[in-house]
């Protein structure tokens, strides 16, 4: 792949890197030069997750375990990131997340409770630990994954769509917040793409209804996703600030179509 940007001598946090879409960020910041850190609650994956990058750049990879939905930790693995990067944390990708399909009036408090707690509270704590350091810096780039389940409704995604829209709405007051003090925040609304997320969410039912809203016919691919949040994490995309970039193959442009 043609990379988007350079970023040799810049310091990248990538959350729920272990897997799936934040893995092939990582891959990508690593291959761009990135000193980089991947963090993820399965320490098992992220230990070879980090053999895997280390093989493919000569910059220090530091894998660090983290549970998002512990603010306490996520200060500390900026603190962690802070002392790696010699002093500073140019980027954020926050990919650490999870997903459910369960029908409104079947959802428990436990199921509500869990989703809210890890996709948007864990959002809120480790956004509020990097932009700290990063408003401090004068400089930063925080990317966040929603979804387009936090744009538009669809079945079972009462509590993921909630979330995922908690995290669209708090990535623009941040922008608004902390673009004074050079700090982009942005999101991305990935459609469905091909992880171990999706493989657990999407029943053989779910991937044929979701075939036929796609204008592209096929589910993305991380790369694909990756892509952009690189774009969005680059200095060049300074002037892009509480936007919100769809990578879903057509899904949320699509009305009524004939695909017979
Ligand atoms: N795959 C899709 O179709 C899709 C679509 C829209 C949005 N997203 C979003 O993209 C992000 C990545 O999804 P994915 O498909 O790569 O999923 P994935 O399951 O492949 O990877 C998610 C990673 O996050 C980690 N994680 C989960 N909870 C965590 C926590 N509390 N603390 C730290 N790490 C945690 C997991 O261990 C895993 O490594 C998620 O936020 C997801 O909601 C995915």
């Amino acid at each position: 792949m043609t990379l988007i940007a350079d970023f040799t001598g810049q310091t990248a946090l990538v959350t729920g890197g272990a897997s799936g879409i934040g893995r092939a960020v990582a891959r990508d910041f690593a291959r761009a030069g990135a000193r980089l850190i991947v963090a993820d609650r399965d320490a098992i994956r992220l230990c070879e997750t980090v053999a895997e990058l280390a093989a493919l750049t000569p910059t220090p990879v530091d894998g660090v375990e983290l549970d998002v939905t512990d603010s306490a930790r996520c200060d500390a693995v900026v603190a962690q990131c802070l002392a790696a990067g010699g002093g500073r944390l140019d980027v954020l990708v926050h990919s650490a997340g999870i997903g459910i399909e369960r029908p409104f009036l079947d959802t428990t408090d436990a199921e509500w409770s869990r989703i809210i707690d890890t996709d948007l509270t864990g959002t809120f704590a480790i956004n509020r630990a990097a932009g700290r350091v990063m408003a401090e810096a004068g400089y930063g780039r925080i990317v966040n994954l929603a979804s387009t389940a936090g744009v538009a409704g669809g079945t079972g995604r009462a509590a993921y769509g909630a979330a995922k829209g908690g995290v669209i709405m708090l990535s623009r007051v941040l922008a608004v917040e902390l673009a004074a003090a050079g700090v982009t925040v942005n999101a991305l609304a990935p459609g469905a793409i091909e992880t171990e997320l999706v493989a657990r969410m999407h029943s053989d039912t779910t991937r044929k209804v979701y075939r036929r809203a796609i204008p592209a016919d096929r589910y993305g691919t991380p790369e694909e996703v990756s892509a952009a949040a690189l774009f969005l994490a680059s200095r060049e995309a300074g002037y892009i600030n509480g936007h919100v970039l769809a990578v879903d193959g057509g899904f949320l442009a699509a009305g009524v179509m004939h695909k017979d």
